[in-house]
């Protein structure tokens, strides 16, 4: 049994992406895998008063199931709500592999999806988003498609190298897909690796400046866009975890691109990292805890406490909505 996402106060993207790029800001995009995940973007961004995009992996899908998804992504509009904060919430999938994979996510209740056509030739990445578009759009559903490859691991594909995108392919891409918004490959990339020892970690802002001119006024994405804290690093270090050669985006980078085009842009490692540390923080100073309440609440309050700071430093998007209190 499935649910219309409008029956759930959701939100598709078309308005959020309008409004953020008139004001200047870009909207969070954070991928969640449980409830303590997806209680720590909802409260982070109704407190910061910032749309939010709650996104879900095909992975992350199959973890949680069909059944609870959709209801967490009610409850994250619910929660918002009883916190007093009227900030629109969007299910979004994450990465979608191919159509089947986007009816099945309309059918259980997200209001938005991306269709992952970047590991294909041009053309047949423009058959694959368009025959998403025309289907998602009966439902109201908004569209996301890629063009150009990050390197590192989406899901089980996995690219050595980045191939940016190039600027003079999206107008014909967008206007022949009729995508609502496109995710760009500038240099970022998924994961806690993102650049080796001793790299600059920038990224090809005139790759940025080029597509803004081409398609001005229209909804960018950048993915693979987390920061890779060196306190997290250090914290999950200290309690026992191993993680090597870890670098991120800097915040400085990313800034620009939200004030312009940049609408939307995507964080998942960082809030693994924040979760994760706080756990490990329970387990080595408490060995003797065994209550998941107690470990899985430090985890979330780590990872709410960094998104807020977040919203503020990267997303420019605090107070876009009505702030809301727990
Ligand atoms: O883009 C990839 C996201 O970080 C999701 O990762 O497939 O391990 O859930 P996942
Ligand atoms: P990070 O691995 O940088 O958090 O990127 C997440 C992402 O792009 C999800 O689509
Ligand atoms: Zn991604």
């Amino acid at each position: 049994m499935g649910y219309k996402y409008k029956e759930l106060g959701l939100s598709n993207t078309r308005e959020m992406f309008k409004k953020a790029n008139t004001e200047g800001y870009a909207v969070p995009a954070f991928n969640f895998n449980n409830m303590e995940q997806m209680l720590a973007i909802v409260e982070a961004c109704a407190e910061m008063g910032s749309p939010v995009i709650l996104q879900c992996s095909t992975g992350a899908l199959k973890y949680m199931g069909k059944e609870v998804t959709p209801l967490l992504g009610k409850a994250a509009v619910d929660v918002a709500r009883a916190m007093g904060s009227d900030i629109p919430v969007a299910l979004h999938l994450d990465h979608g592999p191919d159509l089947a994979a986007v009816k099945t996510v309309i059918e259980c209740g997200f209001s938005s999806v991306m269709i992952d056509g970047s590991h294909h030739s041009f053309e047949e990445n423009i058959k694959v988003s368009k025959e998403v578009v025309e289907y998602a759009h009966a439902f109201d559903v908004t569209v996301e498609a890629e063009l150009g490859v990050l390197a590192g691991i989406e899901d089980d594909i996995s690219a050595e190298h980045h191939q940016f995108t190039q600027p003079d392919e999206v107008e014909e891409f967008v206007t022949r897909t009729g995508v609502d918004s496109l995710a760009i490959a500038i240099g970022t990339s998924h994961g806690a690796h993102k650049f080796k020892p001793g790299e600059d970690p920038k990224l090809k802002l005139d790759i940025l400046v080029e597509v803004e001119r081409r398609l001005p006024g229209f909804p960018i994405v950048l993915h693979g866009s987390s920061e890779v804290p060196g306190k997290y690093i250090d914290m999950l270090r200290q309690y026992g975890g191993e993680i090597s050669d870890a670098i991120g985006i800097p915040a400085s980078e990313l800034r620009g691109g939200a004030k312009s085009g940049v609408a939307k842009i995507n964080v998942d490692t960082d809030g693994r990292l924040a979760f994760t540390a706080g756990i490990r923080k329970v387990f080595a100073t408490n060995p003797k805890e065994f209550d998941p309440r107690k470990y899985l609440s430090v985890g979330k309050e780590e990872m709410k406490s960094y998104y807020k700071t977040k919203i503020v430093d990267v997303f420019g998007s605090e107070g876009a909505y009505k702030k809301g209190t727990r």
